[in-house]
C-alpha cells in the first residue's frame, strides 16, 4: 500500500502529475491512497501522519512547502517506513528519505532569463510572477532566473510577487502591477504556465497585446501554454515534465526490493518556443 501526499491541484502541472501517479498505480496493480493537501501544508503533514499510522508500505509526498517536515519524516523512519519526494525538495536531512525526484529549477529560471536576454538583446524590464515562496521551486527559479539576467545591466526586475502559482493569483498580482507600473514594462517572467495564462488576461484587459507589447515566458510547458504559444500570446515555456508515474514507480520496486536509489533524480526538460508550438501541440502528453 503507497501513501501519496499530493500538494494539491493548483495548476494544471498538478493536475497531470497527480493523474501520472494515479494511471501508473492502476496499471501495476497498486494500492494507492491519495491525499489532496489542498495546498495547504499542516493537511499534508496530517495525511502522511496518517499514513503513519495506518503503516503503510511506502510513502509520497508531493511537499506544497519545503520547510516543517523534520518530525513527521523522524516518525516515518522510525517506523521503517521509506519516503520518496517527487515535484519538490524538503529542508531536512537527506537519510529521512530515500530519493527526490524533481527538475533543475535553477536550470529552469536561467533558461528563462537566457531566452529573454536574447530576444531583448539585453534589455528589459521585467515583472516576475513569483510561484509559492515557502516551496524550493520557487526560490530557485528566481535564483536561477536572477543569475541568468546579471550578466545584463539594461534588464531590471521591476516588480516581484508571488500568485501562487496559479492562474487566478497571477492574473489579479498582474493586473495590480500592471497599473502601478503603468507604460514601464516590456517583459513577464512567470515562474508557471498558469500564473503566465493570467498574466495574458491581464495584459489583454489593459488594452496590450501579450507576446507583442510585452514578451512573456513561463515554465512548465502545458497544453494551454501551447495553445496560448500558437495565438502567439505566450513567447516561450521551459519544459517542467509532470509524467513522474513510470519513474517513480521504477523507484518504488526498486527500494522495495532493497536495491540502492539515487538521492536525486532529475526530469529533464527543454525550451519550447512560440514557432515550435503548432507542430508539438498534438503530441504533448500533458
Ligand atoms: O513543483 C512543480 C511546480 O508546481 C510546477 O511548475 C507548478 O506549475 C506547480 O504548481
Amino acid at each position: 500500500m503507497v501513501g501519496f501526499s499530493q500538494t494539491g491541484a493548483e495548476s494544471s502541472w498538478r493536475v497531470a502529475h497527480s493523474k501520472s501517479i494515479q494511471e501508473e498505480a492502476d496499471k501495476r496493480r497498486l494500492q494507492l491512497l491519495f491525499a489532496d493537501g489542498q495546498n495547504v501544508h499542516n493537511n499534508q503533514v496530517n495525511a502522511v501522519n496518517g499514513f503513519i499510522t495506518k503503516g503503510v508500505d511506502i510513502i509520497v509526498i508531493a511537499p506544497q512547502e519545503s520547510l516543517g517536515w523534520k518530525p513527521t519524516l523522524k516518525e516515518a523512519k522510525r517506523a521503517g517506513i521509506p519516503v520518496v519526494l517527487t515535484s519538490r525538495g524538503v529542508d531536512a536531512d537527506e537519510d529521512l528519505y530515500e530519493t527526490v525526484l524533481v527538475a533543475d529549477f535553477v536550470w529552469e529560471g536561467r533558461q528563462a532569463g537566457d531566452w529573454l536576454a536574447k530576444q531583448t538583446n539585453g534589455s528589459a524590464r521585467i515583472i516576475e510572477l513569483v510561484g509559492t515562496p515557502a516551496a524550493d521551486v520557487a526560490t530557485m527559479r528566481k535564483a536561477g532566473f536572477a543569475e541568468a539576467i546579471a550578466k545584463h545591466p539594461d534588464m531590471k526586475i521591476i516588480a516581484s510577487q508571488s500568485g501562487d502559482f496559479t492562474r487566478t493569483k497571477g492574473k489579479a498580482v498582474m493586473e495590480t502591477l500592471l497599473s502601478a507600473h503603468k507604460g514601464e514594462i516590456n517583459a513577464v517572467y512567470a515562474h508557471n504556465d498558469d500564473m503566465a495564462l493570467g498574466a495574458i488576461q491581464a495584459i489583454e484587459a489593459a488594452g496590450l497585446k501579450p507576446g507583442k507589447d510585452i514578451l512573456v515566458v513561463s515554465i512548465d510547458a502545458v497544453k494551454p501554454a501551447f495553445e496560448a504559444m500558437i495565438e502567439g500570446k505566450l513567447n516561450a515555456t521551459v519544459e517542467c515534465n509532470p509524467m513522474h508515474g513510470p519513474l517513480l514507480f521504477d523507484t518504488i520496486e526498486k527500494i522495495a526490493r532493497g536495491e540502492k536509489v539515487p538521492k536525486r533524480t532529475i526530469v529533464p526538460g527543454k525550451v519550447l518556443e512560440s514557432d515550435q508550438a503548432a507542430a508539438l501541440i498534438g503530441s504533448r502528453p500533458y
